[in-house]
């Protein structure tokens, strides 16, 4: 099976969007998703994009059949005062039916070689406590759960939250 990554482009948002629903499916808050494709194509393609992913794309049976998205992670750059950059894997998913063919680590592959480019110190994400088989494959190259060692819980304030702290004219 041919597939190939690449850089998502603005065509890609509707494909994105497929993804990132599937993926929310796979985690049971599929209904939680209220992000548009305008949403994506505005916040990941202009000066200053918010989000970069990386799309798998595969060739169909024959040469006439058009490409297939069939994986994606999206990714940014944050901050860590400790150590400094970071790479922030937000979404990482393949679709059901293509995966265990390597598709994921080569796009870890591929993020890593970025993160090495970007002299980043490492690679940052969540997991849900219940999606076992992810969490095994992310420790089988070398993770660590920082909850469980370091005792991090993820806290969010939401917009309601801001909305009270922000200065009234800001709502
Ligand atoms: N499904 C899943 N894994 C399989 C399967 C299968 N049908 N068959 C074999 N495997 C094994 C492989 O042998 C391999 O083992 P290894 O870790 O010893 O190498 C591993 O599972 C899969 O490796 P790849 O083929 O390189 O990765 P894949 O293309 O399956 O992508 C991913 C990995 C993205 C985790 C994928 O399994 C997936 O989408 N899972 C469901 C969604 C998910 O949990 N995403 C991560 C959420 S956390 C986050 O987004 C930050």
């Amino acid at each position: 099976m041919e597939y190939k990554l690449r850089k998502a482009e603005p065509r890609d948002v509707s494909d994105i969007l497929r993804l990132v629903k599937e993926l929310a499916k796979y985690e049971e808050m599929e209904n939680q998703v209220t992000l548009t494709e305008k949403d994506l194509l505005e916040d990941g393609f202009g000066d200053t994009p918010f989000y970069h992913c990386i799309i798998a794309e595969i060739q169909g049976e024959s040469s006439s059949d058009d490409l297939k998205v069939v994986g994606f992670a999206m990714y940014y750059f944050t901050y860590d005062p400790w150590v400094g950059k970071q790479l922030y894997l937000e979404d990482f998913y393949v679709t059901e039916e293509y995966r265990g063919l390597g598709i994921g680590s080569d796009i870890l592959r591929h993020l890593s070689d970025l993160a090495m480019k970007t002299r980043c110190n490492g690679m940052m994400f969540v997991v849900a406590e219940n999606n076992e088989s992810s969490i095994q494959f992310y420790k089988r190259r070398g993770a660590e759960d920082l909850s469980q060692e370091e005792g991090w819980r993820l806290y969010r304030f939401g917009k309601d939250s801001l909305v009270k702290m922000a200065s009234p004219s800001e709502e």
